[in-house]
């Protein structure tokens, strides 16, 4: 018998169990592992060169992509090529991936790189305004692989959102998202309202959340979205593609992305494994993950623990014991990059494996670098939602502790759009310190040294007038 060209196996090199591409799994039934998407590579059509991959028109992924429709100009399907688990008709698409791979000189020179070596990858163009669309559309072709009718995922708000969106969109899923109850920011969650999703709000925050959807859809044989579906992840790896796309594959030295959930991380370390594997990049780039100090579980494990992918064998007792720990302490995960408010990351091993492929790093930045790296991010013209900006801050980090090199080349991954969380954007530019500390003391943000702020003004036009001088003279 020949093997699938696409198959599902288990991430753990001891177990490293195989599973028909059509079986809804989101951990491996042998062992309890993760699983990946893995394809016998030499049965997929490639083309010779890197800057054929993603070709509109012309290139192999477009040979099987279904003639006009959003799957066409997908910034996701035009690397059909490069994820080849679905057939052209059952590849689900709302437009996602018409992002921007952006120079960003100003941001550079805080980061304190040389001010042509730093990219920002704009991923709040996506229709539902986050990355999460990326991977949605591969989550949302193997549900109609497989004839799901309804899909579920726990959300700090973006992938909810996708969800949401995709759902909405195609007409045939119902959407049931679990959030926790007020750890949702505004525009996240008027967008899953108004898309018409089933909006629980979980009394608990998001690693609650998380819990109980997987036992929902364990239970209800409902669809589960969230990132520990291997499918999803397969969609995040097109960012990959495009930033080095947008280099004219030209590899960077650094990839620079927040951590969370860590299914991001995840679906980069295998890109640009699968990438170089193939032959399509001579090296793989180095890769940063960069957590918010309030959700630290990467940092802590990777720098204070020494957990490492360690071959397929990391440290599973350090691992369970930092868990326990923080359990028999009631700590939370607190932090205003609420997208990345999470202590319980469920693809923790595939990032530390990422780390291992791409001898990567892990930090926690504070909320007050987060805010200040956002607001130099605005100022280049690319508004992002707080949890992005952490990759800006990382970076600022770790050029100033000299582990990546002022001549290094950097792309950073902007993952949210600027009006997802406004509240946080407003607060920055307009409250006074005693405002700041009063609204946001307890993430630690006292001062607002980039703030722009609103000038009020008396319905006078002279008044007015005077508002503008002053402010052109200053
Ligand atoms: N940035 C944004 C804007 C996010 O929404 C998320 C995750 C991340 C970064 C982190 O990515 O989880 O793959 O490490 N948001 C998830 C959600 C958790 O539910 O929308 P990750």
């Amino acid at each position: 018998m020949t093997t699938p060209v696409a198959f599902q196996k288990c991430i753990h090199p001891p177990c490293a169990a195989t599973f028909d591409l059509r079986e809804v799994l989101t951990a491996c039934p042998r062992c309890g592992h993760l699983l990946d998407v893995e394809y016998d590579w030499a049965r997929v059509e490639l083309p010779k060169r890197a800057a054929d991959l993603g070709r509109v028109g012309d290139g192999p992924g477009a040979a099987q992509m279904p003639e006009g429709g959003l799957c066409r100009l997908s910034g996701v399907w035009r690397f059909g090529c490069l994820l080849p688990f679905a057939p052209a008709e059952h590849r689900a698409s709302i437009g996602e991936g018409h992002t921007q791979l952006r120079p960003a000189p100003r941001v550079a020179e805080y980061a304190g790189l040389r001010k042509d070596n730093l990219w920002l990858q704009y991923e709040g163009l996506n229709p539902s305004g986050s990355f999460k669309d990326n991977g949605m559309a591969g989550a949302f072709s193997h549900a109609s692989l497989v004839g799901a009718t309804v899909a579920a995922c726990a959300s700090t708000g973006n992938t909810s959102a996708s969800l949401a969106a995709f759902a909405a969109a195609g007409g045939r899923m119902r959407a049931i998202i679990f959030i926790g109850d007020g750890k949702v920011a505004y525009g996240k969650l008027s967008q899953a309202l108004d898309y018409g999703a089933l909006t629980l709000l979980v009394k608990g925050d998001f690693d609650d959340a998380m819990a109980r959807v997987q036992e929902v859809c364990a239970a209800e044989k409902i669809y589960l979205v969230n990132s520990v579906n291997p499918f999803r992840l397969e969609g995040q790896k097109t960012v990959m593609y495009r930033v080095l796309e947008g280099l004219g594959w030209r590899v960077p030295d650094w990839i620079v992305c927040p951590g969370g959930n860590l299914g991001n991380s995840s679906a980069f370390g295998k890109a640009l494994f699968e990438l170089h594997r193939l032959g399509f990049i001579p090296r793989l780039p180095r890769l940063a993950v960069i957590n918010s100090a309030g959700a630290p579980t990467l940092d802590r494990l990777v720098n204070g623990q020494g957990v490492v992918w360690n071959g397929g064998a990391p440290d599973e007792a350090k691992i369970s014991s930092y868990f326990a720990g923080l359990d028999a302490r009631g700590e939370k995960a607190r932090t205003l990059a609420s997208a990345i408010e999470i202590n319980r990351p469920v693809n923790l091993r595939k990032c530390l494996r990422a780390l291992e492929w791409c001898r990567g790093v892990a930090r926690a930045v504070p909320d007050q670098e987060i805010l200040d790296a956002k607001a130099q991010v605005a100022r280049e013209g690319l508004g992002c939602e707080p949890a992005s900006a952490a990759s800006v801050a990382g970076l600022r980090q770790l050029v100033a502790e000299g582990v990546i090199d002022r001549e290094a080349t950097v792309a950073c991954i902007l993952t949210g759009h600027q009006l997802k969380d406004p509240h946080a954007t407003v607060a920055y530019h307009s409250c006074d310190e005693a405002g700041l500390a009063r609204d946001y003391g307890e993430f630690g943000v006292r001062l607002n040294r980039h703030a722009n702020r609103p000038v009020p003004v008396a319905n006078d036009l002279g008044n007015i007038l005077d508002a503008i001088r002053k402010a052109r003279a200053g």
